[in-house]
């Protein structure tokens, strides 16, 4: 039963979207700026679990509802340009999900999907790329923006290159088109020195923060009432404060703290042994993931952070690295452009990913 409210597990749109309203609402409007605007290419950055996908899902329900033509989110790889393409011919089409997709626009928008005729089953020999300039032609003709998502950013990836090739050449002629793109911190890493970093860096970028204290509490309190678990507030606000504003581990820590939940009771007891399996799902699903992704030498410059308890001087981690100061510096950079760690004051860092920290020490041992 709680499942219908609690369901941790990447991608999965959560039953209800905490915190992230006036970000969406600030999105949407930008995306629907002047064609040619910065606020139209937007690259959205958070650490895994922050709920990157979801807002991409999101984003592409209500620009739907604005008439936008919107290619779902689709993940870098090869081939994407054509998958792409794909997805706005079936967004055109109406048969992605049967409904109409413009809310109460004007007759000539609502009759616009069946008065485009696609290629798409004759042969052709144009590129995806010609051809997904052409359908903006056509679209932007007819008044209607397009929208493209793109999922898990690879900044370095031919397909991207060639992507925002093709978004500028639509830019150039003034279409009608708009860009979203989601990844890792890091995505947008300053070893690019290219056209794709010219713009990546010209867009707007968003990082996505932790979602505020207030807003998931607010939501722990109406999904518990709800479901009729019983909780004394101050275990509530205990849960609460142990997500850290993390998505994913509020959907851990809530669906843990229904599950061991003793007769629709949480008690003391049962809610530490929920935090407890909550934080070594955490560590498995981003702390471990994220780790894998480092270097030996980012690990190493992470493990004596942990040693130090959760926060440390760069100078003291370059002595338990055995390096020189500079040489940890840069590691202290790449670190910080990712997201695993954030600035502390004092010269200081701190691990920017709950648990991390733990996760390490635990390794360790
Ligand atoms: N605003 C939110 N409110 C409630 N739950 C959310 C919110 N955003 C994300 N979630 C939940 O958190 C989990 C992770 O979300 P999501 O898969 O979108 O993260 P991600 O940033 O794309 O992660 P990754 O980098 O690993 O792909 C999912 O279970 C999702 O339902
Ligand atoms: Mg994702």
């Amino acid at each position: 039963m709680h499942e219908e409210i609690f369901s941790p597990s990447f991608g999965n749109r959560p039953s209800s979207l905490v915190g992230r309203e006036r970000l969406l609402n600030q999105i949407e409007t930008g995306l629907q700026s002047r064609p040619g605007s910065r606020e139209r290419a937007v690259v959205l950055l958070g650490q895994r679990g922050s709920g990157k996908t979801v807002l991409l899902w999101e984003l592409a329900d209500r620009m739907r509802q604005q008439g936008f033509a919107v290619a779902s989110p689709t993940i870098v790889s090869e081939g994407m340009l054509e998958r792409i393409l794909e997805k706005i011919e079936d967004d055109c089409d109406g048969s992605s999900d049967g409904k109409p997709h413009l809310a109460g626009g004007s007759v000539g928008a609502l009759g616009f999907s069946a008065g485009i005729q696609f290629e798409r089953d004759t042969p052709t020999t144009k590129s995806p790329q010609q051809r997904l300039v052409q359908l903006c032609r056509q679209l932007t003709a007819k008044g209607r923006g397009i929208l493209i998502l793109v999922d898990e950013l690879q900044a370095s990836s031919p397909e991207i290159r060639q992507l925002i090739g093709t978004y500028q050449e639509m830019v150039g002629e003034r279409l009608n088109v708009a860009i979203v793109m989601a990844g890792l911190p890091g995505a947008v890493s300053t070893t690019l020195n290219d056209k794709v970093l010219t713009f990546l860096n010209r867009s707007r970028k968003i990082t996505l923060d932790p979602l505020e204290y207030g807003e998931v509490d607010a939501f722990f309190k109406r999904s518990f009432d709800t479901l009729g678990i019983a909780i004394a507030s101050d275990l509530r606000r205990k849960a609460s404060e142990y997500t850290a504003g993390s998505p994913y581990l509020l959907q851990l820590v809530g669906h843990y703290t229904c599950l061991y939940a003793e007769d629709g009771t949480v008690t003391e007891a049962s809610l530490a042994e929920a935090l407890q399996t909550s934080s070594e799902d955490f560590k498995s699903d981003v702390c471990a993931t994220t780790l894998a992704a480092l270097s030996d030498r980012d690990i190493d410059f992470l493990t004596a952070l942990a040693s130090q308890g959760d926060e440390a001087s760069t100078a003291v981690i370059a002595e338990l690295m055995g390096a020189t100061t500079d040489y940890a510096q840069k590691y202290r950079r790449r670190l910080l452009d990712g997201g695993v760690i954030k600035p502390a004051g004092r010269g200081k860092v701190a691990f920017a990913v709950p648990f991390l920290g733990e996760h390490l020490r635990w390794e360790e041992r």
